[in-house]
């Protein structure tokens, strides 16, 4: 491993592709003041994220997982014309970051943010009859990523993309034995995508700034 090369590399993407943006360092900038972790996606995974949601075409987007709202507004920005995003976080403080950073973005109006577990949301979604949706982003408690993967698969349509965020972690994915749970939670997530006949899926390893990761993209049938 070769974080530094990895870094230099990342930032050198940055600077030459992924453009200064107010709202977005905006956001950064909010989150790194309020304390909060810095673990949202890289610019160039966000911006491939946000070059997923265009080419879907989403008119209406989940997202597990706000954090400071970096990748929401990523997201956000890709909608199509009427478009809706519904993102899920549980803790009030980085919801409340997220919130101003998202209205600074002038998003406030088609970014549905709520605060709770998302396995205490996503019943409510239910009964206010939410989705399909056509584009979910999977990057909250890796754990439950397998239940989110459930929920998203049973509220899309055909044509839709599922992304789960940091499924490789740094390689454990290959170890059967892995006593992480986490790990094991993305170990089980890709049995259901080989055995689930509704999608097509691989997953993408990365290196960059955070490290040695990667995404799992399904498409469903
Ligand atoms: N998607 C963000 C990063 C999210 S980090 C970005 O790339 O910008 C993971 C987030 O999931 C954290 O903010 C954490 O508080 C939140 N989270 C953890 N457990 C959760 C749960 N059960 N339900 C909803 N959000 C949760
Ligand atoms: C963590 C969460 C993430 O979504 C991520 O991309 C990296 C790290 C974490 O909880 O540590
Ligand atoms: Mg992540």
């Amino acid at each position: 491993m070769d974080q530094e090369l990895f870094s230099a590399v990342d930032e050198f993407v940055e600077e030459t592709l992924v453009p200064h943006d107010e709202a977005l360092q905006g956001a950064l900038d909010a989150a790194a003041a309020a304390g909060l972790p810095p673990i949202q996606v890289s610019p160039p995974q966000g911006k491939l994220l946000q070059m997923l949601a265009r080419l879907q075409g989403a008119r209406t987007m989940l997202e597990f997982g706000t954090l400071g709202g970096y990748s929401t507004i990523l997201l956000a920005r890709a909608l199509a014309d009427g478009g809706r995003l519904v993102t899920l976080e549980a803790n009030a403080e980085y919801a409340e970051v997220a919130r101003g950073s998202i209205e600074r973005a002038g998003l406030a109006d088609v970014v549905d943010l709520r605060v709770g577990p998302a396995l205490e949301t996503l019943p409510v979604l239910e009964d206010e009859g939410a989705g399909p949706f056509d584009l979910v982003f999977i990057d909250a408690d890796k754990v439950n990523t397998p239940n989110y993967f459930a929920w998203a698969l049973d509220h899309s349509r055909s044509g839709s993309l599922i992304v789960a965020d940091n499924v490789v972690r740094g390689g454990s994915l290959a170890e059967s034995a892995s006593d992480d749970p986490a790990t094991q939670a993305q170990r089980r997530l890709h049995e259901t995508l080989a055995d689930e006949p509704r999608v097509t899926a691989t997953t993408i390893q990365t290196v960059g700034s955070k490290g040695y990761d990667g995404f799992a993209i399904a498409l469903v049938l």
